[in-house]
């Protein structure tokens, strides 16, 4: 079972990497090791130039994307094409996720079929001060309502503070970390359920 992990935020430690860290404890209680995870903003990673070659017949099972742009995404491509968990983590910025993360985002519409998104688990860590139900509805819309057999799950995260008027950081809020880390127990858990059913 494989685990791929795309951290959108540029502050290493912050509260999207802090969650995520949290998840991934509670995943590994149910033996979930194979992890890999990706810090966006230390990548190298154009944006998708739209030119099709991911999509083109004579291309098709050259490698698994067949993106003709040379960079950092290739592993990524590797990683998320084996995986059955999918984490994405990111802050609001503008009111969405970063320009780090969407940009990968992009490059994987080289992968966007029921072979490569489908039948996995995805999980959503959005951090934001107030406003991420427009994540959300994205998140729904373009994995749960287009690919096969996935499963989809979020945690927000509103780190605004009314008294200090300023950034909470999460390790401050026990039940949120709680949260994250049992969410990762319960998707480890199913997830042996799940491949057990297949087989
Ligand atoms: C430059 C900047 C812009 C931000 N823009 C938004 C925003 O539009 N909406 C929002 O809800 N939060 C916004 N935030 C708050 C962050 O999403 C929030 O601090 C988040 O917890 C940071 O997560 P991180 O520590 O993982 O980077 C912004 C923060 C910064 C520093």
């Amino acid at each position: 079972m494989k685990t791929v992990v795309l951290h959108g935020s540029p502050r290493k430690d912050g509260n999207s990497d802090t969650l995520v860290k949290y998840f991934l404890q509670g995943l590994r209680t149910s033996g979930i090791s194979e992890i890999k995870e990706f810090y966006s903003n230390d990548l190298d990673i154009s944006p998708c130039q739209m030119c099709g070659s991911c999509n083109k017949p004579e291309r098709i099972e050259l490698t698994p994307h067949n993106c003709i742009i040379s960079d950092d995404m290739h592993p990524i491509y590797a990683a998320f094409a084996e995986a059955n968990i999918v984490v994405f983590a990111t802050p609001i910025i503008w009111g969405y996720m970063t320009a780090q993360l969407k940009t990968v985002l992009d490059r994987l519409e080289a992968l966007a079929s029921d072979r490569y998104f489908g039948h996995k688990t995805f999980v959503v860590i959005i951090t934001c001060w107030h406003h991420h139900e427009t994540l959300v509805a994205f998140f729904k819309r373009a994995i749960e309502s287009y690919f096969k057999d996935v499963q989809l799950h979020t945690i927000i995260y509103c780190s605004w503070d009314q008294n200090s008027r300023n950034d909470r950081h999460v390790l401050t809020c026990n039940e949120k970390l709680q949260e994250a880390y049992e969410l990762g127990r319960t998707v480890g858990k199913n997830m042996h359920i799940r491949i057990r059913k297949k087989r």
